[in-house]
């Protein structure tokens, strides 16, 4: 029998390597999800390129036309989520903090992955910030979304080890490639769950 493919929306703000992993994933016929829609904040960021060469409908909706009006911003990406049909929503480097009205209506179907093994370092510059610490272990995480920033129950982590001489890029690199093998995985296993 066919498995049932949730339509999902991927929000990004550049490259969309995160993305990219979820397209391949949902390629396959027995993954329980199809990309409907990927969505950017930045009309410039090369991972719409990315999606519109796998024949995804992928739309900009740029938050400088929405000076000081997050929630304006939010409105008119829901208007877009709700033309597409969209049931689970997966960020995936997308780089703007989301305020209450949409994090409120999408409480416990919207998935974030973050470069850390959370709750350690949520914000900005997780590698640098591991490697300050003299960690020897580092990874990341898929969390569901919740108003706190890179909170949000745990979905699932993959951890790496931190080698000596690491450079931030070098362990940002060795995260990334497990980060392409979690989302994926964590996303699957959330759907099957519901
Ligand atoms: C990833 O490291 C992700 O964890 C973080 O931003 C980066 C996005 O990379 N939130 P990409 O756009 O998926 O290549």
């Amino acid at each position: 029998m066919a498995v049932h493919k949730t339509p999902i929306a991927v929000f990004i703000s550049g490259r969309g390597s995160n993305m990219n992993a979820l397209i391949e994933a949902c390629a396959r016929p027995d993954y329980p999800a199809r990309i409907a829609l990927v969505l950017s904040n930045n009309p410039d960021a090369p991972g719409l390129d990315t999606a519109r060469n796998a024949g995804l409908e992928a739309v900009a909706i740029n938050h400088r036309l929405f000076p000081k009006d997050r929630e304006g911003h939010e409105k008119a990406i829901e208007a877009c989520l709700e033309k597409a049909g969209i049931e689970v929503i997966c960020l995936a480097g997308y780089m703007r903090v989301l305020t209450p009205y949409l994090v409120g209506r999408w409480a416990g179907r919207m998935l974030n992955i973050h470069p850390s093994l959370l709750p350690a370092y949520p914000g900005l510059d997780t590698h640098e910030r591991a490697l300050a610490a003299g960690d020897t272990r580092h990874g990341c995480t898929v969390h569901l979304v919740t108003d706190g920033v890179d909170e949000g129950p745990i979905l699932g982590q993959a951890e790496v080890p931190v080698l000596p001489g690491d450079t931030p890029s070098a362990l940002a690199a060795r995260v990334l490639e497990q980060e392409h093998r979690l989302y994926p995985e964590a996303l699957a296993a959330f759907l099957r769950a519901r």
